[in-house]
Parts: structure tokens; sequence; C-alpha cells
């Protein structure tokens, strides 16, 4: 992967990569969106490759450094991984192959513990999240005083891909991986995975009013604004642009966008990654 100079190739006015596995890091893109709104933005969503979750950790790994190298090549200045299964497994190789900062999202494990108030914490992601190493380091750092159980949730990220939010099918999905969670007295559910705001009302139903659901979109777009500061890299005053690119079936991603952005968004076929 080629390391352009931060101080040569890119600029200011230079886009910002974002990725994920297919559409869910919309939900961090929209942060991000929120926070900056004078940058320019590419989105990559890695439709034709989902579900990363379901794969190995050699496959999540070789897609993240694809992606990536695709958006060093297109002239980014800073890549936001808003994928949190490709965070746990390759953010260090995409890391050790590019001197961009890099921004990744992981499950929000920490900000659960604290506000907890049943010492029960519910960690909804995705099967190869759930087994990595990444969390179990978290949950040894943060978890001494609480129960973390964490909750793999196979089928949510197909069902979110095809924008079914709120289907009876769709709720029993998110009941099957919830209530039991629930019934062992968690309060307080980290969303774990990108895709899974989109469920949120779906999953705030079927846990209950008192139950309180954690994601880090804001956080990460934060950690970004603060990254380009450092490197003063931030962009303006002219609104930024958003590009959305995918290795999938463009109509299908372009119609769940619509659904999932709220606003027209054109989607442009990826087939070189
Ligand atoms: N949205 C992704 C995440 O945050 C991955 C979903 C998947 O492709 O399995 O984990």
């Amino acid at each position: 992967m080629r390391n352009p100079d931060l101080d040569g190739a890119i600029c200011a006015t230079s886009p910002i990569g974002v990725f994920d596995s297919g559409v869910g890091g919309l939900s961090v893109l929209r942060a991000i969106r929120a926070a900056l709104p004078f940058e320019n933005l590419i989105y990559v969503a890695d439709s034709g490759h989902a579900p990363y979750g379901d794969q190995t950790e050699a496959y999540i790994t070789q897609r993240t450094l694809r992606v990536g190298q695709w958006l060093v090549e297109s002239g980014v200045k800073a890549i936001t991984i808003a994928c949190n299964t490709a965070t746990v497994v390759a953010a260090r190789s995409l890391r050790e192959h590019t001197a961009l900062p890099v921004v990744a999202i992981e499950p929000a494990i920490k900000p659960a513990v604290v506000q907890t108030r049943t010492g029960v914490v519910g960690v909804l992601a995705t099967r190869q999240t759930v087994q990595s190493e990444s969390v179990a380091r978290l949950c040894a750092l943060h978890g001494a005083e609480v129960r973390i159980v964490l909750q793999a949730c196979p089928g949510w990220v197909a069902l979110v891909e095809q924008a079914d939010l709120h289907s009876a099918q769709t709720e029993a999905l998110v009941r099957q991986y919830v209530q039991p969670l629930i019934d062992q007295g968690a309060d307080t559910l980290v969303l774990g995975c990108t895709h899974y705001p989109f469920l949120r009302d779906t999953i705030q139903r079927v846990a209950g009013e008192g139950v309180t659901l954690i994601d880090p979109a804001e956080a990460v777009a934060r950690e970004l604004v603060r990254r380009l500061d450092v490197h003063t890299l931030a962009s303006g005053p002219k609104p930024g642009q958003t590009l959305v690119f995918t290795t999938g079936n463009v109509a299908q991603v372009q119609s769940t966008i619509a659904q999932l952005w709220g606003e027209g968004v054109t989607v442009e076929a990826l087939n070189a990654v």
C-alpha cells in the first residue's frame, strides 16, 4: 500500500474515507457528516463481501487492506473504519500499511460499564467481534466489577442490508438475541456492530424503555475531528460532498441507502477491489 507523505500528496481539502462491510457504516457516516459539514466524504459499502462477521479473520483482513488501499489511492487524508468487525480483526494491519490517520470504531464497553445500574451489560455484535481478542481485552480491562454478556446476532446485518427494519420477522430475530440478555438482568446494551443502530427502534421495543442502548458513532466522529486537528487537515468553508461506492449490487444498495440515509445518494459501482 502506498504511504503518502502527509505534507505532500494529500491536503486539507482531500476527502475522508469511511468504509464498512455494507450500509451499516452509514450510522457512523451520519455522525461524521454532522460533526464535519464541510468535509468531502468517500464511503465504501463492501456489500459484495458482506457480512464480514461470518467470514474468517484472513478474509476480513484482506478486504480491509484492499478497501483501505483503494481509499489511499483515491487520495483520502484519513480513514475511518466504520465497522467493529474490521476494527477488531484488522485495524492493526491497516495502520501498519498506511501513514494516514486511521480512526476505528469498537464496541463501547467502557461507557456501558460506567452506566449500568444492575451490573449486567449486554454486547450485541457479530460472531467475529464477540470471539475477538480485542473484545476479550476490553472485557478484562473494564469488566472487573460487572458482568458482561457477549451475544452474537447472526442475521441482523442481512436485515439492515435489505432495509427490513420493522417487520414481524425482524422483531422475532431481534427478540431471539435481546430477550436472553434482558432475562439475565442487562439494563445496558452495547450496539457493537454499525448496522445495529438502524434496528434501534425494534431493539428498544423488545428490550423495554428502561434499557439504555449505547452507540459510539458520535465518539468516533469526535475522535476523527481531533485527529484532523492534530494533523491540521480540517477542511472548509464550502459544504462537503458525499460520494458512495459499493462492491455489491448498486441498485439494491442505492435503494437501501435512500431508506436509511433519508435522502437520495448516488451510488457508484466499485469493481476494482
Ligand atoms: N457493520 C459491521 C460491524 O460493525 C459488520 C457487519 C458484518 O458485515 O458482519 O461489525
